[in-house]
């Protein structure tokens, strides 16, 4: 089947065009590169011998987008991943990311209705759900005021597809809400590039162990979990793009039981800070060199996912451990 990925050079889209391609599918990638780089495009080819058609396209664009879709009349499906993601950045650029993240999406939408392409899969985020009351937390967890512009913009993202969704017969959707992904594809050829100064723990992490950030600060050790430090559910990157691949095959085959659905996608384990780097040192021997600091603004004390309904309905399960996704991580960073 041919599959738009949009933000397909990008770290979790990169890895699903690999994916799509082991599950004999056919993807297009358009991507401005605007967080990534058109050598990705290489380390796709390394990894599946496939020359993947590649438009250096800004979805915002509505009429070079939809050029895309006049010279491939054959898609069947979009999965857009094209969105700006750093969390800290859209508070600081707030109109950056409404501008980007639902001028994207509206676009997507316009372009399914004009060119009649029937089923979407949307990146979405636990980041929805705040820090929930209950854990793990599960898909009818209550919504809650986002925190951030970025979270924001994932939260009316959602609501402008069911929108959509229920005035257009024939549409479909499949919103999967990530944890934390991370990690790297096996063969070390694609992993995550972050541009600058990485925001996120596990590019810190595989920096600081190479030597190039001097010390990992570990943000706070006086919350209310075991050791101190914030628990998240880290989702190896080649397990979610799996899950993208069980998507759009359940909205092909007429497997839904609504037009929208929605699932957590994360390996259910709650994971502290300081057991990632614990076992971040066991894995690589490394040592790493990191202190305690005041915690991050923003940042939600724990949060894991009750996977289930996606391991029962979507066929979907995590299947590498924290261990070997590190260690991939590290792989991948010793190549840079
Ligand atoms: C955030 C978003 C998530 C988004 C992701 C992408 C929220 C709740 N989550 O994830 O939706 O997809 O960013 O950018 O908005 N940490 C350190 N030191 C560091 C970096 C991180 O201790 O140098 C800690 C953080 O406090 C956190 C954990 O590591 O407890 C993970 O942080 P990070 O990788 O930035 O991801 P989230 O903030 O969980």
């Amino acid at each position: 089947m041919k599959i738009l990925v949009t933000g397909g050079t990008g770290y979790i889209g990169s890895h699903t065009v690999v994916e799509l391609i082991g599950a004999g599918h056919e993807p297009v990638i358009v991507d401005n590169l605007s967080n990534s780089k058109a050598s990705v495009l290489d380390g796709i080819y390394g990894i599946t011998g496939k020359k993947v058609p590649f438009y250096n396209v800004d979805c915002t664009d509505l009429n070079e987008f939809g050029r895309i879709f006049e010279e491939n009349t054959d898609i069947k499906a979009i999965i857009h991943f094209a969105a700006s993601k750093a969390v800290g950045e859209s508070v600081k650029e707030p109109l950056k990311y409404y501008r980007n993240n639902l001028t994207g999406i509206l676009n997507v939408l316009e372009c399914m209705k004009r060119y009649g392409v029937n089923s979407l899969v949307f990146s979405s985020s636990c980041t929805v759900y705040g820090q929930p009351e209950e854990l793990p937390v599960t898909e009818d967890a209550p919504i809650q005021p986002a925190l951030s512009p970025y979270g924001n913009t994932k939260q009316i993202c959602e609501e402008i597809i069911r929108d959509t969704v229920s005035a257009c017969s024939g549409l479909h959707a499949v919103m999967l809400r990530y944890f934390n992904p991370i990690g790297a594809h096996e063969s070390a050829l694609i992993g995550e590039l972050p541009l600058g100064v990485p925001q996120n723990l596990i590019p810190y992490v595989t920096q600081t162990a190479a030597g190039i950030r001097e010390c990992l600060t570990v943000f706070g050790d006086d919350y209310d979990t075991p050791d101190g430090s914030c628990i998240r559910d880290y989702i190896n990157v080649t397990d979610l793009a799996m899950a993208h691949i069980k998507a759009v095959e359940r909205m092909e085959s007429g497997a839904q039981k609504q037009n929208v659905e929605v699932f957590n996608i994360g390996t259910g384990k709650g994971t502290s800070v300081f057991e990632v780097i614990r076992t971040f040192e066991d894995v690589t021997g490394v040592k790493l060199n990191y202190k305690v600091g005041p915690r991050r603004e923003g940042d939600i004390e724990k949060v894991w996912a009750d996977a289930s309904y996606a391991n029962n309905e979507l066929g979907w399960s995590a299947k590498k451990n924290l261990r070997e996704t590190l260690a991939s991580a590290w792989k991948w960073q010793t190549t840079l």
